[in-house]
């Protein structure tokens, strides 16, 4: 047994008169990657917060190496080489990697910034963690990924020894899940410790070397991950609860009579991304799967009148229609659920309720006037919260207290209550723990089941294979087979199935 880098004792924490640590202790060892493990709204972020410094406890001790330390800020943290990568990334768009990484803390020569001097360092930064990047290209041209990896060369340029990191492959592809697990690994080898929370289990198994477990706020068991296992982890995430659902699929009717819903065809939406050609049928979940940058988002984003397309035709119940933006796209019964929910699905400032009700607003008059009835509109929150299970102490919290899985609920349950014809939904359960997947799942079936259409998108096989009736690959723009699910057998034929260019 290593020795222990970082205790945390008794925390205690609380938001208004809402408790949300209770009595927490968290013991993270020299040089081993802790899973931080629980439920939407459980407590990971808030007690990683409280390490970082910023957020501060009401009551509990903190000791590094041993040693007493008392936390106030992100300066106090970064002093003790404690760095945190956060749920929502925190580097500036507009700037450069290298701009980026030496943030506030600019080389200088003779009082000027030493751009050139910051370049060449960010580059050895980079190849260090095996990145090879330009560090002069602006943020705002990276993927997801390639930000995250920038995040973590960042914190690690400033020497940081306890890393924590809060749902990093939350929006990254599978070959960018690789690529950031061999840098986790290249860390530990460096003497990093690291706390990793996510919510997907096949990477807990496979990263880490101790999991501690939340449930509402409490430790429930802090163990070994050779003591455990998947069955076993998420017992103690659910408690007593109902046991779990799995994602099992269940073959489905909806191809009575054939009635289409959508045909595309011949959609071309740039030079790569062309003679897009699909259908969808009254009833039918269709899954769209592919690599990360094949064309999966932007197939989503024209229909719904993000993008403009450059050719081709859309019918929508026979008929062909014009969307030109993305007003014509709901009024047409289209609804997109964002894949980045931060940026694309809520106003952050305002309350869970009014984000909930903003698509619905003008069913919500009262009579003929421009007033919106109070009755039903907390009415219609407060059912989007039993339905979908949303954690929050009240309708009226502002959206961005909520954590991070509860946002998104907050951003379906939205879409749902304006009643759509077809329901786009891109990584719809990116950061949402397993049961709030089981209900979203649920929903996309329910929905279905009225005999509306359903395009999802997801990296996640598993998921695709489990509610999806019918799957379109694409590769580099193109389409490249329609397979039923049924006839597929198992999530190795459906991956190597992507991986085909025909
Ligand atoms: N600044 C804040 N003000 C008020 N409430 C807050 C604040 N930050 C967090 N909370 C509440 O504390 C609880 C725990 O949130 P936290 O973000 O720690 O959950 P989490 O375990 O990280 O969940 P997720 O998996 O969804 O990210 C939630 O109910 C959240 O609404
Ligand atoms: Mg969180």
């Amino acid at each position: 047994m290593g020795k222990a880098i970082l205790e945390m004792k008794g925390i205690n924490k609380s938001f208004g008169n809402v408790s949300v640590l209770k009595d927490v202790d968290f013991t993270l060892q020299e040089g081993e990657v802790h899973a931080l493990v629980g439920g939407n709204g459980a407590g990971k972020s808030t007690l990683m917060k409280i390490m970082t410094g910023v957020y501060s406890l009401d009551s509990g001790e903190i000791y590094i190496n041993g040693e007493r330390k008392n936390i106030q800020n992100t300066k106090d943290a970064k002093e003790n080489g404690i760095a945190m990568i956060f749920q929502e990334l925190s580097l500036v768009p507009t700037m450069t990697i290298a701009e980026n990484i030496f943030l506030g803390e600019e080389i200088t020569k003779t009082g000027f910034r030493d751009v050139s001097a910051m370049n060449k360092r960010a580059k050895e930064i980079l190849n260090d963690l095996g990145i090879f990047i330009n560090p002069e290209l602006k943020v705002n041209q990276l993927s997801v990924g390639m930000s995250q990896m920038i995040e973590i060369a960042k914190a690690i340029s400033k020497n940081a020894r306890i890393l924590v990191l809060d749902e990093p492959t939350a929006s990254l592809s599978d070959s960018e899940t690789v690529q950031l697990f061999r840098i986790i690994r290249q860390l530990k080898e460096n003497g990093v410790s690291m706390v990793y929370i996510s919510h997907r289990m096949n990477e807990i198994l496979s990263i880490s070397d101790a999991v501690t477990i939340l449930r509402d706020g409490k430790k429930i068991i802090t163990d070994n991950i050779e003591n455990l296992d998947l069955d076993k982890i998420i017992s103690h995430l659910v408690g007593g609860e109902a046991s779990q659902k799995k994602f099992e699929w269940v073959e489905r009717e909806y191809d009575a009579n054939k009635d289409l819903i959508l045909k595309v065809k011949n959609l071309k939406i740039s030079d790569k991304i062309q003679n897009i050609s699909f259908e969808l049928q009254k009833g039918e979940i269709l899954g769209i799967a592919g690599l990360m940058g094949s064309g999966r988002t932007e197939i989503l984003e024209t229909l719904f009148g993000i993008r403009k397309k450059l050719g081709g035709t859309i019918e929508l119940l026979g008929k062909e229609i014009n969307i030109n933006s993305s007003q014509d796209a709901i009024r047409y019964g289209f609804a997109l659920i964002p894949e980045d929910r931060r940026r694309q699905g809520l106003v952050l400032g305002h309350s869970v309720k009014s984000n909930a009700i903003l698509p619905y607003l003008r069913n919500l008059l009262i009579g003929k006037t421009y007033l919106i009835s109070e009755k039903a509109s907390n009415e219609l929150a407060n059912d989007d919260i039993k339905r979908l299970n949303i954690k929050t102490d009240s309708i009226h919290k502002r959206i961005n207290l909520l954590s991070g899985g509860n946002q998104q609920k907050v951003v379906i349950a939205k879409w749902l209550n304006m009643n759509p014809k077809i329901m786009m939904l891109d990584e719809p359960t990116a950061g949402v723990d397993i049961g709030a997947k089981t209900e979203i799942i649920e929903i996309i079936r329910k929905f279905a089941d009225e005999g509306k259409g359903v395009i999802f998108v997801s990296s996640e096989l598993t998921e695709l294979l489990s509610v999806c009736d019918r799957i379109i690959t694409i590769f580099d723009g193109r389409i490249t087979g329609s397979i039923l699910r049924k006839n597929i057998n198992s999530e190795e034929e459906l991956q190597n199935a992507i991986q085909r260019s025909e």
